[in-house]
């Protein structure tokens, strides 16, 4: 199984990955720190992040998914996970607006960068771009008002064929005209 989990920064991608790897012994790869390690970037946005490499981000993966020993599960996390091949199944992690700019706050995001990503989850950004890639591959959890042994329960439930959890079920575009 390739299970790549993606969502908007704060949704909880690496907090919900550690415990199911724990949980499963699925072979972990972040996004972030491939990108690091790997120099997986073209340079740095005026706004001081790294500019992905995409085509080389996937073509890494490409590798590592290669690679990857009999009946080996790997998951990969991050939110640029959902536009490279290669998942059985594409996970959205999605938090309510508020609870997400809580959370964004307590990361220590700056303020324009809280509302840029308070923004693209209500509007279903991430999401949507996973469905493009993936159609009915992608699935959506909502992580608000649940803790991250849940999540990752809803998670494996989704796994293993025992729950649906369609792209559409989550809708916070009501936020926007709040
Ligand atoms: N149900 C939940 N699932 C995941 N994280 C949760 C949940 N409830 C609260 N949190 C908290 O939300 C925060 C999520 O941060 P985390 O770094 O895991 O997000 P991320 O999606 O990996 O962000 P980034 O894209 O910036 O790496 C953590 O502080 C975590 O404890
Ligand atoms: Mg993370």
């Amino acid at each position: 199984m390739i299970l790549f989990i993606t969502g908007t920064p704060g949704t909880g991608k690496t907090t919900v990955s550690k415990l199911f790897k724990e949980q499963f012994s699925f072979t972990l790869v972040d996004i972030n720190g491939l990108v690091e390690d790997e120099k997986l970037y073209t340079g740095i946005h005026k706004k001081g992040y790294k500019i992905v490499d995409i085509p080389a981000l996937c073509s890494k993966l490409d590798d590592i998914i290669n690679n990857l020993g009999d009946g080996e599960d790997l998951l990969v996390e991050g939110h640029l996970s959902h536009f490279c091949g290669g998942a059985d199944r594409v996970i959205v992690l999605r938090a309510h607006p508020d609870t997400l700019g809580d959370r964004l706050q307590d990361k220590g995001f700056k303020d324009a960068k809280i509302a840029e990503n308070v923004e693209a989850e209500a509007l279903d950004v991430c999401a949507f771009e996973a469905y493009q890639e993936y159609g009915d591959r992608t699935s959506e959890v909502d992580t608000t008002g649940k803790n991250p042994e849940e999540v990752v329960d809803i998670i494996k439930m989704i796994v293993d064929g025992e729950k649906t959890s369609p792209v559409g079920g989550v809708d916070f575009s009501g936020y926007l005209g709040s």
